[in-house]
């Protein structure tokens, strides 16, 4: 049964995001999207890094064969960065720019599957119009548009087997889920989970080893799963409304770490820290960018 969470990091991120377990690391690294910050929690010895960027990250895989980071910059440009302890970080090469036609957008959330392709959202960045698109990634840098209309695209997550992608429209408090052909293409688009108002907006997502689908409720203070089928099975409430992500981490994945955001929530103590809980359940090996997971 999962437990309550408790503060590990009073990190203060205005928009802590996309949180990411490095197992070369044995560390959890995230992304401070309104505070252009990458922050890093060793979970063997508690340490801290951070990093200041001048274009923000909106999220972060490891490049599969070790050589750092790929992150999706507000720019809407994915690039190769180097992140070491006490530097600068460097960005290495670009590797794909989305959307040039459109300066309102930013990127969103993005994952890498098991494959080692990348899944990303677009959005508009007042949150308001439609403009916001969801994009395949291949190994080789090609971007290919897989589906459209969304306010707040947000955390994809991908099923234990790698045949179903989750994908949300925060603003739309709806969870949508497709089938992933062999090829990369998306289909049977489906409504997997609706979120009433008073559950707050649908924003991160991770798996759990058995399908269980881990939802980080913005403005609703919890993050809760979900069974395969969409039925609710449990809900963990933390101590601030801005709930934004989370992941599994640690050498047995079985330690949960969730995201949050002081962004509008300047009264709440707690507002933007990184949390952990035992969720009492494994989740699923992270996946890295460029080639399939081994
Ligand atoms: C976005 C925020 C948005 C929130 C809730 C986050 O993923 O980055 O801009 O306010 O989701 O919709
Ligand atoms: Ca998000």
């Amino acid at each position: 049964m999962a437990q309550e969470a408790r503060c590990v990091w009073q990190a203060r991120a205005l928009l802590g995001e996309g949180p990411l377990w490095s197992p070369r690391q044995d560390a959890v690294y995230f992304v401070d999207i309104r505070g252009s910050r990458i922050l890093r929690h060793g979970l063997s010895d508690a340490s801290q890094g951070v990093w200041e960027l001048d274009d923000a990250a909106c999220w972060l895989v490891e490049s599969a064969d070790g050589d750092g980071f790929i992150a999706g910059l507000r720019s809407r440009r994915v690039v190769r960065l180097r992140l070491e302890p006490g530097q600068t970080a460097v960005i290495v090469a670009e590797i794909a720019r989305i959307e040039s036609d459109r300066p309102g957008n930013r990127l969103n959330d993005g994952k890498a599957d098991v494959q080692g392709r990348l899944w990303v959202g677009s959005m508009d960045d007042s949150e308001e119009a439609p403009a916001g698109s969801f994009y395949r990634i291949d190994s080789d840098g090609a971007v290919t548009r897989v589906d459209g209309g969304y306010t707040v695209a947000n955390g994809p997550a991908l099923s234990p087997d790698g045949r179903t992608i989750y994908h949300t429209d925060s603003a739309a408090r709806t969870v949508y889920a497709f089938d992933i052909g062999a090829d990369g293409s998306l289909s049977g688009k489906r409504v997997h989970i609706r979120f009433g108002e008073d559950d707050g907006y649908p924003d991160g997502m991770t798996c759990d080893a058995e399908g269980g689908l881990w939802i980080a409720h913005w403005d609703g203070a919890r993050v809760s799963r979900f069974h395969p089928d969409g039925r609710l099975d449990r809900v963990l409430a933390l101590p601030v409304s801005r709930v934004t992500s989370c992941v599994f981490a640690g050498p047995d994945l079985d330690r949960l770490f969730i995201t949050t955001a002081a962004h509008g929530r300047e009264e709440e103590p707690l507002a933007g820290s990184l949390f952990e809980c035992d969720p009492g359940v494994r989740g699923l090996p992270p996946c890295g960018f460029g080639s399939p997971r081994s």
